[in-house]
């Protein structure tokens, strides 16, 4: 008899997902294979209205801002009606800025904070209920290496994933009684269009790697679909660093 796959028939919304060669493109295909039907949640100028329709019946494009509550009530009433309530929610969309903190405007500074760390609480506020109503439900809120050291991080990116690793802890407690689960992931360089950058950008980010390597989108996807899926049930309030020892 054939074993159900992880993610059979679970409903994940993966926000950014439509940045081709991006994790969020990697988480969807994985979670697709592995079962799930999945939402690319992200802006109307992205390729995930492309990348869904190649997921087929498994993929559907929901236009998503992640810093607009309204958005947000849209698109999870849409899936709910499309599909079902959500399952799985990844916090994946971000934005970059390597700036410091004497180079960085106010309005740059909100930006960053308005994508990468409200952008994340509105999404799990906008689950939340539903999965609380079905007492079960995973979130995956993607981090950064950024967000665990001070020196050498851009000020504002990291000040948004320091925050985003807090919310994951708070989160995780509080919504534990309701049979949901929050876990974070922090990558450390991962080639990815946010990185840019042609080979040689690669390699002079790989020589600070004590493994010598970027990390490919996939190899982050794979510990998403572990957090997301059943094989993490009794796994929450963590944060992975998926990092090749950069950290360490
Ligand atoms: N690439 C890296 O080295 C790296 C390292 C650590 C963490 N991260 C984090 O991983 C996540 C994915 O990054 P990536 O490298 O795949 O980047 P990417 O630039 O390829 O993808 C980011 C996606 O977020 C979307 N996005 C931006 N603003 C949005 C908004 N307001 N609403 C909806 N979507 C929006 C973009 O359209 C894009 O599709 C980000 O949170 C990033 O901060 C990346």
């Amino acid at each position: 008899m054939n074993q159900p796959l992880p993610l059979q028939d679970r409903v994940a919304i993966i926000t950014g997902a439509g940045s081709r060669g991006g994790q969020g493109e990697a988480e969807a295909r994985l979670f697709a294979e592995n079962g799930a039907r999945v939402v690319i949640a992200d802006l109307p100028g992205s390729e995930g209205a492309a990348i869904a329709a190649e997921l087929g019946d498994r993929g559907l494009f929901v236009d998503l801002d992640v810093t607009s509550e309204e958005a947000w009530t849209a698109c999870v009433a849409h899936v709910a009606e499309h599909w079902a309530h959500p399952d799985i929610l990844v916090n994946n969309a971000g934005v970059w800025l390597a700036k410091r903190l004497e180079e960085t405007s106010a309005a740059e500074f909100r930006r960053v904070v308005e994508i990468n760390e409200t952008g994340t609480f509105l999404g799990m506020a906008a689950v939340v209920e539903g999965m609380k109503e079905r007492r079960s439900g995973a979130i995956v809120n993607i981090c950064s290496v950024a967000g665990m050291k001070g020196g050498g991080q851009p000020f504002a990116y990291a000040a948004s994933k320091w925050a985003v690793r807090g919310m994951t802890r708070v989160a995780a407690y509080d919504l534990a009684p309701f049979g949901i689960r929050v876990n974070s992931i922090s990558p450390g360089v991962v080639a990815t269009p946010m990185i840019g950058g042609g080979p040689e950008e690669l390699e002079r980010l790989a020589s600070f790697i004590p493994s010598g390597r970027v990390a490919e989108p996939r190899e982050i996807a794979t510990v998403a679909l572990f957090l997301a899926s059943d094989a993490s049930s009794y796994v929450s309030g963590i944060e992975v660093t998926a990092d090749a020892a950069l950290t360490a």
